[in-house]
């Protein structure tokens, strides 16, 4: 491609109303709406999330353009989630992006969420880069996948999770902590002062590279309610090692399946992606295991880590060289796989 190409990437399969404008590899503008809304029920409500997604979606789309100075006409195709993620969150965005392409005459590209995760890592390409294939560990509020990454269209899932997904784990456990939601980050900051082998909690026994968090969601909840018999203070009392002990145990058991697929595949290049792959002591336990054992890693920047639409729009720049467009028959799959 030698002309340089402006796509509009638009993400809402979630809670985050988020448009990017990127020019080729470079991010000119990243606009993310958070939605404050389901913080007071202690998860997503999604008809909540789909009411705000379409209240913010036009002046998240139109500060984008603004902050990436550029006038509309310069778009040269929309790219957007097309799933996976809340049907009528996602219905949103497709239904936006469709008008828009419709009404400015040009392409757009449908994005899967959890491929657009692991591309985020060629943001402003550079020499940088992960090399294929690579194995990425995509780590969210809602999903949980090992993945082998032949190239940038190219991906095979090797293992997923069985029932919650890692961020879940985290939210669940801050939430039987008394922690706000969403509660992943919380427990990441009180656990840098607290003993993570303070609490021993089991890791399920799973033989291949799938993974389950929902035994040890169920073995937290049984632990703090014993221990709160006895001592109802206990959770104030032992907050920090809590938070670290927990994090241990969730981090431990993403290392393990990471490890196992690094033996199996004997691909030495690994990467994360995703809201978990913000966690510092993923981050730093990675840093020190790749040191050790010679692994090339990639961490994403913290911005690029939870969801945005940078990502939406780079992994829509790799569609569209590869002249893969989106008709207006394309509709949002809550469970899309690829
Ligand atoms: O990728 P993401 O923004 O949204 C989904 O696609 O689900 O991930 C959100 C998840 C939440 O579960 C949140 O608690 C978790 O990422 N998260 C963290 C951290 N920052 C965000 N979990 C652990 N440590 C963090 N620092
Ligand atoms: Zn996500």
């Amino acid at each position: 491609m030698n002309k340089s190409c402006v796509i509009l990437g638009i993400e809402s399969s979630c809670d985050d109303t988020a448009a990017a404008i990127l020019k080729d590899t470079n991010i000119l503008s990243n606009v993310i709406s958070t939605q404050k809304v389901h913080q007071e029920y202690g998860g997503v409500v999604p008809e909540l999330a789909s009411r705000a997604h379409q209240k913010n979606i036009i002046p998240v789309v139109e500060l984008a353009i603004k902050k990436a100075e550029i006038k509309k006409q310069d778009i040269n195709a929309i790219a957007f989630t097309k799933g996976p993620g809340l049907l009528g969150s996602l219905l949103v965005g497709t239904s936006f992006a469709k008008g828009l392409a419709l009404s400015m005459n040009i392409p757009m590209i449908s994005v899967n969420h959890m491929q657009a995760h692991i591309l985020s890592h060629f943001i402003n390409n550079n020499s940088g880069n992960p090399t294929f294939p690579f194995l990425c560990l995509t780590v969210s509020g809602g999903h949980t996948q090992l993945v082998k990454v032949k190239s940038h269209i190219q991906m095979k899932i090797l293992g997923t999770t069985l029932d919650d997904a890692a961020g879940e784990a985290f939210d669940k456990s801050a939430k039987l902590l008394g922690l706000s939601y969403p509660g992943g980050h919380l427990i990441d900051k009180y656990a840098r002062k607290g003993n993570n082998q303070k609490f021993k909690f089991n890791k399920p026994n799973i033989k291949n590279l799938n993974f389950s968090f929902s035994g040890l969601k169920t073995s937290i909840r049984y632990f703090i309610e014993k221990e709160l018999k006895k001592n109802s203070k206990f959770i104030n009392d032992n907050i920090y090692d809590l938070c670290a002990s927990i994090q241990h145990t969730i981090i431990e058991i993403l290392l393990d399946k990471l490890e196992k697929a690094i033996q199996q595949t004997n691909i030495k290049t690994i990467a994360i992606a995703g809201g978990v792959s913000a966690n510092s002591y993923l981050r730093k336990r990675l840093e020190n295991l790749s040191n050790d054992k010679g692994y090339s890693l990639f961490i994403p920047r913290i911005e690029y880590c939870t969801d945005n639409a940078a990502m939406i729009a780079i992994a829509g720049l790799y569609k569209y060289k590869n002249n893969e467009f989106a008709s207006q028959d394309e509709t949002a799959s809550a469970r899309l796989i690829f």
